[in-house]
């Protein structure tokens, strides 16, 4: 059908604002899997916008500042809301991360329900609606993203009766029985059924949302296909669209020099380039010099005699002279607890007790980024895999071998390449994940060669990448054996299973996914879909 205009309102917006010294503002690019997805059409489509939060808080900021913020914002066509304090609280690190995010991803042991979080959540949504409003003209298409905004919506059909609306939830939607316990869950149903095409990324999520609806709303007419008959007349269609990353923009900066110079300086780092001594370290800015020796693994049987058997001993003696050749393991993850940090970690401490031939010879680069330090769970889950690191650390270090680099800075796209194109393998384990892109960017940046996937089956990756090592992240022990196998495949083999998956990942892109949705929901919201 014919083009019409997109909005689109998230969370967060696609870029971040960045104060420069003259008092001026710039805009950067976020990473965030939403805006690499929707950001390419929003830039392609001079006539698009934009609404989201801005992610600062506007009491640090006279009325000429916010209103210079607002016009650095406005030349990329994104029209910031600035939320208060009380209302972040409510509404994102309250309802949005502390009850929507446990129950949907399984947890709902860490869920907590509050009235007033509801109250701030239905609040802040309604701010949203108050400045998408007055924006919106006759053909335009309205793309509502994620779990912080499910009653946007209806209220925004309640304006609008024909407006096309579309939703898209980027993470997991779970079974009716844990949805059912949400004290607001019928509210929060209705909210989502203001829009005409309801998005998921597997069809097993979808699923469990059509059950949500027969289990709450029984009363609501849904078809064979799913289609959703509202008592108002519109229809709300629900379907599956897996997200995919830009496939050649991983592939590209994988090559860049900064990712070439990281992989190089891990390589020495880990003892895998032929020289015995190394001059290169890896940081977040690339390579510095630092200088040490590499791993000597002769000597830790003198640190390790008190509790290790000596028939281990005598196997790690034997294993450091050396056929084997050293590997690098990598992950890359937001600290949260859907992720499945510490059961990741046991698995590898694991692996070394029970692989003893590993210790020397494998290093772990666990970058974990810290995120929504406000909730207490995260501040938990933080202390927990800090001391885990550190025990492990503690137990198998040599002297001039440690297992893990435990880095929790946020790193830009460049470095997170550099880490991606280090490893031989890759251990995506989360306990529950809508869809994980690392899986994804971790493959691109293999394009054609090998590097072995460990992927979690809880995630909606993998449903796509059957290839991959797949392993069930609660099951330490099958993780071991999975970390072990993919550390022994052959170059061969793992490249074999890598242009499987890469073919796919090639077509189905983000910008395929972005097309593909708009261009179900023009269709489900044409005129002639609804009979009225
Ligand atoms: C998930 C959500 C996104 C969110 C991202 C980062 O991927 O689906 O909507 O933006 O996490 O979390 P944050 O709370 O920092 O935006």
């Amino acid at each position: 059908g014919c083009m019409s205009r997109l909005i689109i309102v998230s969370n967060r917006l696609p870029m971040s604002l960045q104060a420069q010294e003259d008092g001026s503002y710039t805009l950067h690019q976020n990473v965030g899997g939403l805006a690499t997805a929707i950001g390419p059409y929003h830039r392609s489509h001079k006539d698009s916008l934009w609404i989201g939060w801005s992610g600062i808080d506007p009491q640090k900021y006279s009325e000429k500042e916010l209103a210079g913020i607002r016009q650095a914002y406005r030349e990329s066509r994104c029209i910031p809301i600035f939320l208060s304090k009380e209302e972040l609280n409510g509404y994102y690190a309250g309802f949005s991360n502390n009850t929507l995010w446990p129950l949907f991803h399984d947890f709902s042991h860490e869920a907590v329900f509050r009235q007033e979080d509801w109250e701030m959540y239905r609040k802040v949504n309604m701010r949203f609606a108050q400045v998408v409003e007055p924006l919106i003209r006759k053909g335009d298409t309205i793309w509502i993203q994620d779990y912080h905004l499910m009653l946007l919506p209806k209220m925004l059909r309640e304006r609008y009766p024909d407006a096309s609306i579309g939703w898209f939830l980027h993470v997991p939607f779970p079974s009716a029985e844990i949805f059912r316990s949400l004290p607001w869950s019928r509210e929060i149903l209705e909210g989502v059924l203001g829009a005409n095409l309801i998005g998921f990324h597997t069809v097993d999520f979808s699923a469990s949302f059509l059950a949500s609806l027969h289990r709450l709303l029984p009363e609501l007419p849904v078809n064979q296909d799913g289609v959703v008959e509202m008592p108002d007349g519109h229809r709300a269609a629900i379907d599956a669209f897996p997200i995919g990353i830009d496939y050649n923009l991983y592939r590209r900066t994988a090559h860049s020099s900064l990712a070439r110079a990281m992989r190089r300086g891990i390589d020495e780092v880990c003892g895998k380039s032929p020289r015995h001594r190394y001059r290169t370290s890896v940081t977040a800015e690339g390579v510095a010099a630092n200088e040490a020796t590499a791993s000597d693994a002769n000597w830790w049987s003198h640190y390790m005699k008190e509790d290790i058997p000596e028939s281990t001993l005598a196997k790690q003696a034997a294993s450091s002279v050396g056929s084997r050749s050293n590997k690098v393991i990598v992950s890359v993850d937001r600290l949260d607890y859907t992720k499945g940090l510490p059961e990741r970690l046991q698995a590898f401490g694991r692996m070394l007790d029970k692989y003893p031939e590993w210790v020397g010879h494998v290093t772990y680069y666990l970058l974990a980024t810290p995120s929504r330090e406000v909730v207490e769970s995260y501040q938990r889950l933080k202390a927990q895999v800090d001391q885990l690191v550190g025990e492990i650390n503690g137990r198998y270090s040599l002297l001039a071998w440690t297992p893990i680099h435990y880095i929790t800075r946020s790193l830009s796209i460049k470095p997170v390449c550099g880490i991606y194109t280090a490893g031989d393998v890759a251990l995506v384990t989360p306990l529950r994940d809508g869809m994980n892109l690392v899986a994804k960017e971790y493959l691109a940046c293999h394009d054609g060669r090998d590097g072995t996937l460990v992927l979690s089956d809880m995630c909606g990756a993998a449903d796509e990448l059957t290839d991959a090592f797949i392993v069930n992240p609660y099951d330490i022990d099958m993780v071991c054996e999975a970390l072990h196998n993919a550390l022994e495949i052959t170059p061969e083999e793992s490249k074999r299973r890598n242009i499987r998956m890469q073919a796919r990942l090639k077509v189905r892109t983000a910008a395929n996914w972005c097309t593909s949705f708009l261009d179900s929901l023009r269709q489900v919201s044409a005129p002639g879909m609804t009979d009225r």
